[in-house]
């Protein structure tokens, strides 16, 4: 297995609703939107973006370690009118496990759709399929119900709640760990 992605070019995945393309520089205010609304970042345990430099600092950051083959990032967006909606990636991929973790994020005004559910299951696909992962994490505040939902829909099985094993917002909180194996 490589320890880049096996891709000769960025790609597009097209689902019956969505584009999952690369995230660009016309996505930056969309996704600061997201990344600065504190409901939306409330059980992801980093810091608010206050400004559009630091958007464009954390796709520079996504560019560089797609390139180091650690993290592919796509900007969800919709068929008809590719509006930016959201994202979902691979991060901290291991390749000696062909192991990657999955992470999405959605503009609240596009909630309760299954637009997140449809990315997913095409990620899935990518990345069994194309890229050749055997598994795939998802770590999830166990408040979280709306990605448990997400995760458990598509397949994805618990495996552990590791109790206060991360420290956020002056507080300890736990991690469900679940995950996808590749069965074929
Ligand atoms: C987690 C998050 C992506 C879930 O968003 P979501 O809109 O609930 O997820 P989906 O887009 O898959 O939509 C699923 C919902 O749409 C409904 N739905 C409507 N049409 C559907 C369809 N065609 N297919 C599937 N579900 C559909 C489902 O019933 C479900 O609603 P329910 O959970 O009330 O039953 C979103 O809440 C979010 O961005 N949260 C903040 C960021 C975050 O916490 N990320 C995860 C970190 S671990």
């Amino acid at each position: 297995m490589e320890a880049v992605f096996p891709l000769d070019k960025f790609p597009e995945l097209i689902t019956e609703r969505l584009i999952l393309r690369q995230i660009s520089n016309d996505d930056v205010a969309g996704f600061l939107k997201l990344r600065s609304n504190p409901e939306v970042m409330r059980y992801i345990p980093r810091p608010l973006s206050k400004t559009e430099q630091e958007i464009i600092d954390f796709f520079n950051v996504g560019e560089e370690l797609y390139e180091k083959g650690e993290m592919i990032n796509f900007a969800i967006a919709l068929k008809q009118t590719n509006k930016f909606i959201g994202s979902i990636g691979f991060y901290r991929t291991k390749w000696h496990a062909n192991r990657t973790e999955v992470g999405y994020i959605l503009d609240p005004d596009h909630k309760g759709n299954g637009y997140v559910h449809e990315a997913l299951k095409e990620m899935i696909r990518f990345a069994f399929h194309e890229i050749g992962f055997h598994s795939i994490e998802a770590i999830i505040d166990p408040r979280n119900t709306p990605s448990i939902n997400v995760i458990e829909r598509a397949g994805f099985v618990k495996e552990g709640h590791l109790k206060e094993s991360d420290f956020w917002n002056g507080e300890y909180i736990d991690c469900l760990i679940y995950s996808l194996i590749n069965k074929n």
